[in-house]
């Protein structure tokens, strides 16, 4: 199984990037098999796929159950597809779970193709069906009141620019002061960035060394003219849980709308949008097992949350979103949201094992390690799937190639193709080298414990001959304390 992982390819990594790439591009059959091999490897409560499918949404396991390997395919290319590497990069995103697949396959393959939105027969009656269904799944995640509060979107990023941009633009004659933080995802801080150029004042709040906002700083920076925080729910490097209920209490005392942007947390740990007051709320398909380019944003109706649409069109998702909702996606995203609501608690239990086990692993085996963000393991305030650990002396990039068997991300994968070092370990104080060296283990559904083992062996092998290369981790061998060296020649360390 392991060996399965080993990617043979060498040479550069743009090299590596290439052959894994194309590797993927030829995978899928294999891929899924080796999938529904890790999903009998880490057992569902209430299990198997197909039956769940036939259950809950008539998918037909005999029609369309887990695939198994193809046979008309060569045994070369069968080899070839077992040079992926070990996948641990589940907040960049999540394979999709094979219920969520059966859910959908019906309304792509046989007789619901229908527009949603045609109401003048069954073809649209029934995927019109579907859709509401859906959106009750997603509506009962997050505690919604009502089923209309849920608007489909193609994702979170979507949902956070129509959120942000679309509540300030509305309400722009009377307010015009948006409050967010500094670790924010880019696409809610390129919308406040827009909205600034617009004429609208943001204050960026920053966070503690745990990335943790600060209750009272959020308080003292509420103005007369705020309309709107934006705070994610957790932080897609570092893992943090924001305070949601507090931030939700303060923002209703002040009568200031609260949006959370919960891409990395809908599905994993609770949340109730009515006990939390939280207002808008915005969720991403496939990070949570389910497919991508859907998403969906919850806008609170009592008290209502006006929206200024960015997008002309007809009128669709009551006026918020305007285009004809993709009725697989959304049934996809409907059936990862219900897998998620039964099966929260068996996973929230198994990933914290595993991030716990890799923790304690890494600990005993290297020193001069550090976990950034909140440091325990099992802290309460960690999403126990996200673990982001720098290692002294170790370059990550470095690291990362020396990793190749194991898909990771070294910072935010959306910021990975950067050099600079991620902006939101410089916001929790870490400095500039520890934030150079850091590592996110992605920890999933379908991660094994074999697969952790894996890793943590790999590891600290590697972390330990990248430092025996490291003439700093001599000098700290030595006894010598890297912050009382002065470095001449322009810094070159
Ligand atoms: C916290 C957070 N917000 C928003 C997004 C964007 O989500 P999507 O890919 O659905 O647009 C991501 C994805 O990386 C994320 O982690």
């Amino acid at each position: 199984m392991i060996s399965s992982h080993v990617m043979r390819a060498s040479g550069s990594r743009l090299a590596q990037r290439i052959v894994a790439q194309a590797t993927l591009r030829s995978a899928t059959p294999r891929a899924v098999a080796a999938y529904s091999t890790g999903v009998s490897a880490a057992p569902r409560p209430s299990d198997r796929a197909s039956s769940f499918a036939t259950q809950n949404y008539g998918g037909g396991a005999g029609t369309y159950g887990i695939p198994t390997v193809r046979k008309d395919i060569s045994s070369r290319e069968q080899s070839d597809m077992t040079t992926l590497p070990l996948y641990l990069d589940a907040q960049a995103t999540t394979p999709m779970d094979p219920r969520v697949l059966d859910a959908m396959l019906p309304y792509m393959t046989s007789h619901f193709y229908g527009n949603p939105h045609s109401s003048t027969h069954a073809y649209g009656w029934d995927s019109e069906g579907a859709v509401e269904t859906a959106r009750e799944q997603v509506a009962s995640l997050i505690g919604a009141a009502d089923p209309k509060e849920v608007v489909f979107t193609s994702g979170a990023t979507e949902s956070n620019n129509i959120a942000i941009k679309g509540v300030a633009r509305f309400y722009k004659k009377s307010k015009n002061h948006i409050i967010t933080t500094q670790t924010e995802h880019k696409c809610v801080l390129d919308s406040c960035r827009v909205l600034e150029q617009e004429g609208f004042e943001v204050t960026y709040l920053p966070v503690q060394s745990n990335g943790l906002i600060d209750l009272d700083a959020l308080r003292a920076a509420i103005r007369p003219e705020t309309c709107l925080v934006s705070i994610m729910a957790v932080n897609n490097e570092i893992g943090v849980i924001q305070p949601l209920t507090e931030i939700g209490q303060i923002c209703r005392e002040n009568k200031v709308f609260f949006h959370t942007d919960a891409a990395q947390a809908a599905g994993k740990i609770p949340i109730d949008v009515q006990k939390m007051n939280i207002d808008l709320l915005s969720i991403s398909g496939h990070k949570i097992y389910g497919p991508k380019g859907v998403g969906a944003l919850y806008v609170r109706r009592r008290p209502r949350v006006r929206i200024e649409a960015l997008q002309s069109g007809g009128g669709q998702e009551r006026g918020v979103r305007s285009g004809t909702v993709p009725t697989s996606l959304v049934v996809g995203l409907g059936a990862a949201a219900d897998v998620c609501a039964r099966e929260m608690d068996y996973d929230h239990e198994r990933i914290s094992r595993l991030s716990a086990r890799l923790l304690a692993g890494l600990q005993e085996g290297l020193t001069h390690i550090a976990v950034n963000g909140p440091q325990e393991a099992g802290s309460p305030i960690r999403l126990p799937g996200c673990l982001n650990v720098s290692f002294s002396c170790v370059e990550g990039e470095s690291l990362l190639m020396a990793l190749k068997d194991m898909a990771l991300s070294s910072g935010s994968a959306c910021t990975s193709a950067s050099l600079e070092p991620s902006y939101v370990l410089r916001a929790l104080g870490q400095d500039e080298d520890m934030a150079h060296s850091s590592i996110r283990f992605g920890i999933g559904r379908f991660t094994t414990d074999a697969e952790i083992e894996f890793c943590l062996q790999k590891t600290i092998d590697n972390v330990t001959k990248l430092r025996e290369m490291s003439p700093l981790w001599d000098m700290i061998q030595e006894g010598i304390d890297l912050k009382t060296i002065e470095w001449t020649g322009g810094g070159a360390h």
